[in-house]
C-alpha cells in the first residue's frame, strides 16, 4: 500500500529523485517532448545497475538446478489473453473528477478511508466514495463520476489492413511460459517439478500513474513459473534460513515475526513451495541491497487476489512511498494450463505413474473421427474432449455450446467405449507457483535504501551505499594530475581492470580530487584507485573505500 509522506521525507525524496536524474540512474522518458506519464528511462548508471539486478535474479533461480530461462514475445494475440482471463478480468476501478475531468483509481483515492480498499468490489468502492468524498489529487474538488471498470491492457493490431489480427502488449510475462509448457516438459525429460523464468517488459495502461517508478505503464518484470504435481510429496531444504525471522502478516494471524518453517508448520503459509519461494525471495532482496528491516510479507485477503490465484503473498518493501508491493508469490493452481487447454483443445498435461497399476472399467463415449472430423472441422478436437467426459447413459442427439457455437452431436458422430484397462499412470494438469518480481520497484528501493546524506563541512554530502553486487561502476581510477606520467598509469590500470577482470572501471580526471571522490560516492562506487606522484616512483596506488573513507597503499601488481 502506498501512502502520503511527511514534509521531511518529501524533501529527501525530492533531493534523491533530483540526484537520480542528474546522475543518470532513472529519469522521466522523452522529456524534450514534454514527457509521458508512467514511462521512465534507465540512464547510463541505472542501465548498468538494472542489468546487474537482472543477472543476479537469473542466477538466483537458475541455481535451483531445475529452472531454465526462456524468452517470449511481448506482443500477444487476443486469443491467448482471452483464454487466460485477462480480457474479461484484468481491470481496475476508476472514477473521474467532475470538475477537472482527470481520472483516478478508485482504490488509490480511498486509501485514507479504508485499511485495504484494493480488496473492495465495485459497489463497496462506490459506497465508500459517496460517503467519504475524497479531494481530487489534481484540483482538490470533491465530486466524482460513478465508478467503472477499465481494462488495463494496451491493445494493438498484429499485421496491417483487414488481415490484421487483434492483440495486446503483454500484461505479464507468465502467459508465454504457460503456452510453452509442452516444450518445457520435453526439455525437463517429462519430470516435474521444474520452472521457467523470464525477464522482460510488461505493459499496463495504468489509470493514473504517479509516484515515479512505483506505478509505470511499461515496466520490467521477472517471473518464475514453477510447475508441480499437486499430489507429489514435497521436500524443500530450509536449513539455510533456520535462524532467519521474517515479518509476516497472515490473512487470519495478523503480523508475526516468525521463521518460514514455523509459518508453514502452523498453516499460515498454506503450501510448502510458496514458503520456500518466500524465503528465496527474501534472500534475493537482501542480496541486492534491500534493508532487511524494511521487508515484510503480506498475505492477500481472499477478495484481493488476482483472478488466477488461490493464495498469494506479497513481499512489501518500505521506502519513501511507505510500504510498496514489490513481489507477488502466487499459487495459481491449475488455472492457466487448464484455461489454455480448454480454449485450444491441446493437451497441457504431465504424467504421473502409479506405484502399482490400477484396473479401471471404462464405460463412456468417444467420437468416430471419420464422421465427426468432417462434421465439426476445427472444433473436432474440442468436441472429442467433451464427448469423452460424458456419462455412459448420455442420449443423442445432444446439443452443446462449444466456444460459443451451438453444436449438435448425433449418434453417428460417437462410438461407445467399454473395456477394462490396466493403467500404469495418468495425465493431469500441473499446478503452478509463481514468484513475480517488479524489477523497477525493487530498483527504486535499492536506491532509496542506499541513499545516505551526511553533513560534511556544513553541507549535505551524498553517499549511495549500494551493495557491491549491483553497483553500476566497481572502480574509478583517478590520476591526481594528468601530467608527469600519472595520467598514463591511471589509464593503463583502468584498461587492465575493464579488460581482464570482468569488472566495470571508469577513468575520471576532471576537477579536484575531492570533487572526484564526491562524484564517485554519489553514484556508489565502492572503491577509488588514486594514482599520484609516488605511483610514478614505486608503482603503488591509493585504494579508498567508499563506506569508511579509509585509504591504504597497494602495489599495482597486487590490485
Ligand atoms: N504474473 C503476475 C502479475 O502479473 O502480477
Amino acid at each position: 500500500m502506498v501512502r502520503a509522506m511527511s514534509d521531511d521525507s518529501g524533501a529527501r525524496l525530492e533531493r534523491l529523485s533530483g540526484m537520480l536524474k542528474r546522475r543518470g540512474f532513472i529519469l522521466p522518458a522523452f522529456e524534450i517532448h514534454g514527457g509521458a506519464k508512467g514511462l521512465y528511462d534507465f540512464g547510463p548508471n541505472g542501465g548498468r545497475l538494472r542489468n546487474r539486478v537482472n543477472q543476479m535474479w537469473l542466477n538466483h533461480w537458475i541455481s535451483m538446478g531445475n529452472v531454465s530461462e526462456i524468452s517470449c514475445p511481448t506482443i500477444t494475440p487476443y486469443e491467448v489473453l482471452e483464454a487466460s482471463g485477462h480480457v474479461g478480468e484484468f481491470s481496475d476501478f476508476m472514477t473521474g473528477c467532475l470538475s477537472c475531468e482527470e481520472v483516478s483509481r478508485a482504490d488509490t483515492l480511498l486509501e485514507d478511508y479504508h485499511p485495504n480498499p484494493d480488496s473492495l468490489g465495485k459497489l463497496e468502492l462506490q459506497e465508500l466514495l459517496n460517503k467519504s468524498s475524497p479531494p481530487c489529487p489534481f484540483c482538490g474538488e470533491k465530486s466524482w463520476s460513478d465508478i467503472s471498470a477499465q481494462n488495463l491492457m494496451f491493445n494493438t493490431k498484429i499485421g496491417a489492413g483487414t488481415s490484421g489480427r487483434d492483440g495486446f502488449l503483454r500484461p505479464e510475462t507468465a502467459q508465454g511460459m504457460f503456452t510453452s509448457f509442452p516444450v518445457l516438459y520435453r526439455h525437463f525429460r517429462e519430470r516435474l517439478p521444474f520452472g521457467a523464468i523470464q525477464i522482460g517488459k510488461g505493459y499496463r495502461n495504468e489509470i493514473s500513474p504517479r509516484q515515479g517508478m512505483i506505478r509505470l505503464r511499461e515496466f520490467n518484470m521477472a517471473e518464475l513459473e514453477y510447475f508441480i504435481d499437486p499430489e507429489a510429496s514435497i521436500s524443500h531444504d530450509f536449513s539455510s534460513w533456520s535462524g532467519v525471522k521474517l515479518t509476516m502478516i497472515g490473512e487470519n494471524e495478523g503480523e508475526v515475526l516468525t521463521s518460514i518453517v514455523d509459518a508453514i508448520k502452523v498453516g499460515m503459509v498454506r503450501h510448502e513451495t510458496v514458503g520456500f519461494f518466500i524465503a528465496r525471495t527474501y534472500e534475493f532482496l537482501i542480496g541486492v541491497g534491500i534493508d532487511p528491516s524494511r521487508v515484510r510479507f503480506r498475505q492477500h485477503e481472499s477478495n484481493e487476489m488476482a483472478h488466477y490465484a488461490t493464495d498469494c503473498w506479497d513481499a512489501e518493501i518500505h521506502g519513501s512511498y511507505g510500504w510498496v508491493e514489490c513481489v507477488g508469490i502466487a499459487h495459481r493452481g491449475c488455472y492457466d494450463l487448464e484455461a489454455h487447454e480448454k480454449y485450444t483443445g491441446k493437451s497441457l498435461r504431465a504424467r504421473r505413474e502409479f506405484a502399482t497399476p490400477k484396473e479401471v472399467v471404462i464405460d463412456g463415449w468417444t467420437t468416430d473421427s471419420a464422421v465427426a472430423g468432417p462434421a465439426f472441422r476445427s472444433l473436432a478436437g474440442k468436441v472429442k474432449l467433451v464427448v469423452e467426459e460424458l456419462p455412459s447413459d448420455t442420449s443423442f442427439p445432444l446439443e452443446l455450446s462449444i466456444e460459443d457455437q451451438l453444436v449438435t452431436i448425433e449418434q453417428t458422430h460417437v462410438k461407445r467405449v467399454q473395456r477394462t484397462d490396466t493403467l500404469t499412470g495418468e495425465w493431469f494438469i500441473p499446478h503452478v507457483i509463481e514468484p513475480a518480481f517488479g524489477i523497477d520497484r525493487i530498483i527504486w528501493h535499492i536506491l532509496d535504501h542506499a541513499y545516505d546524506e551526511i553533513e560534511k563541512q556544513g553541507e549535505k554530502y551524498t553517499i549511495m551505499k549500494l551493495n557491491p553486487n549491483v553497483v553500476p561502476i566497481d572502480y574509478v581510477v583517478l590520476p591526481l594530475y594528468e601530467k608527469d606520467g600519472m595520467g598514463e598509469i591511471a589509464r593503463e590500470i583502468n584498461t587492465m581492470l575493464n579488460s581482464r577482470f570482468g569488472v566495470v572501471s571508469s577513468f575520471d580526471a576532471s576537477g579536484s580530487i575531492g570533487r572526484r571522490y564526491a562524484r564517485a560516492d554519489e553514484i556508489g562506487v565502492p572503491v577509488c584507485i588514486t594514482v599520484d606522484h609516488q605511483s610514478v616512483e614505486d608503482e603503488t596506488v591509493t585504494i579508498r573505500t567508499r563506506d569508511t573513507g579509509q585509504q591504504v597503499r597497494l602495489k599495482i601488481s597486487e590490485l
